[in-house]
């Protein structure tokens, strides 16, 4: 699911296109909230869209914590 929803701007393996880097290496200084909110609610003013309407809070803390410790093959 998050390989391809978010790998349509994030890159398949993650590591950016449109959208950022998600590898643990670019994600290592934010913090777990932030990056949730940003999941949850997208950011303002570019192409994250709010995941919110499809996803539950634990759903993107759970992402998050994928996220940094890396995608199996997203390497
Ligand atoms: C329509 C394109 C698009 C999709 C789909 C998308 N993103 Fe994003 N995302 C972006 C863009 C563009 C940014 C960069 C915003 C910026 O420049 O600050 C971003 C930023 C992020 C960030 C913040 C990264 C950082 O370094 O601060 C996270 C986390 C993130 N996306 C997670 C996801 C997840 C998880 C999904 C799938 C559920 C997803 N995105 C789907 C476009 C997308």
């Amino acid at each position: 699911m998050v390989r391809n929803d978010c790998g349509s701007c994030h890159g398949l393996t993650l590591k950016g296109g449109l959208g950022s880097p998600l590898l643990p290496e670019s994600l290592r200084d934010k913090s777990v909230i932030g990056l949730r909110e940003v999941i949850l609610r997208g950011r303002t003013g570019t192409a994250m869209p709010p995941w919110s309407p499809f996803i539950s809070e634990k759903e993107a803390e759970w992402i998050v914590d994928q996220l940094m410790k890396g995608f199996p093959d997203a390497h």
